[in-house]
């Protein structure tokens, strides 16, 4: 038996975003572990995801509600409890993106933030408080993007929900380590280039650059084994350095008072160059 204290035996998960990808992955992770995977997502895939995710082991049961409805959430978390009476990982995944423009299209803005943003933001509102309470060990996990970190240009509403359920994260966890004897914790997995539903609308294939979402469930494990906060992913041609280097010139902007998004603009395009060479 696992000697882990969230993947184990009997524990219970509760995934959102679970019919696909990274959720889908990541439930059959916990399904593999004797977890009972509870298995959130408005798609139709649902049904079929739990019962690829029940043949693996453990107990898959399937919920389809929208995150962005406070009310269904509020509702999940409460049935969970009732039945289960804890949640040993939350993973607030679902997510959405359409090619948003900055002055364009507001539609897509409010579908984005209501999914990507106001989903996290119900998941955490319904579950912190019960698994607080419930006395054991628990882990938040809320799916960012490196596209909320480095905001590359081409959807705007996506990098704008994408950076504040980074914000959100690192403030709960704040809050979190402040609670004496608190058992749960928050951290931001901030996946890489990953193939998924997401990209299949793009690549008919898995481009060679892209991770698995096995990949990314297989990094996000480690890294709560070791206690990260972050779990930033790479991918097959984006290495850790790269990341970190991409990430330390966006916040050169501010602190050296270049324009925003230097990294795309003609004027800086050789000095980006030579940092990521150097
Ligand atoms: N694939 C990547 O390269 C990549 C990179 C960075 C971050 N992410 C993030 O990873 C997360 C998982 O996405 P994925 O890549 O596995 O894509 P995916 O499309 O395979 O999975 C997303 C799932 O979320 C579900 N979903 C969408 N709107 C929902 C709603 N309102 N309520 C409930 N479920 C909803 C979808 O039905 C789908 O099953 C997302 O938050 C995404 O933004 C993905």
């Amino acid at each position: 038996m696992s000697d882990d204290p969230i993947f184990s035996t009997g524990r219970v998960a509760v995934i959102t975003g679970a019919a696909s990808g990274i959720g889908l992955a990541a439930a059959k992770h916990c399904a593999a572990a004797g977890m009972t995977v509870v298995m959130a997502d408005i798609s139709d895939a649902l049904d079929a995801a739990a019962a690829e995710v029940a043949a693996i082991g453990g107990v898959a049961e399937h919920h389809a509600l929208d995150v962005s409805d406070f009310a269904a959430v509020q509702a999940l978390a409460q049935d969970v409890f009732a039945r289960h009476g804890e949640v040993a990982l939350l993973m607030n995944n679902a997510g959405t993106s359409f090619r948003s423009q900055p002055f364009d299209g507001l539609d897509a803005w409010r579908q984005t933030l209501e999914v990507n943003l106001w989903g996290i933001v119900h998941g955490v509102q319904a579950f912190t408080q019960p698994m607080l309470d419930q006395g054991r060990p628990g882990r938040i996990v809320n799916t960012g993007s490196k596209q909320g970190i480095t905001n590359p240009p081409g959807d705007l509403a996506y990098n704008v929900s994408k950076s504040a359920v980074k914000t959100l994260t690192e403030g709960l966890q704040h809050a979190l380590r402040n609670i004496e004897g608190g058992q749960v914790t928050a951290h931001l997995l901030i996946p890489g280039f990953t193939y998924t539903g997401l990209i299949r609308r793009f690549a008919a294939e898995k481009p060679a650059g892209a991770w698995t979402p096995e990949q990314v469930v297989e990094a996000m494990v480690e890294a709560l084994a070791a206690g990260d906060f972050f779990i930033l992913c790479p991918d097959n041609e984006t290495t850790p350095e790269m990341d970190a280097k991409r990430v330390r010139w966006g916040a050169e902007d501010l602190a050296g008072n270049r324009p925003p998004l230097s990294r795309w603009h003609p004027d800086f395009a050789e000095a980006f160059a030579d940092w990521m060479r150097g």
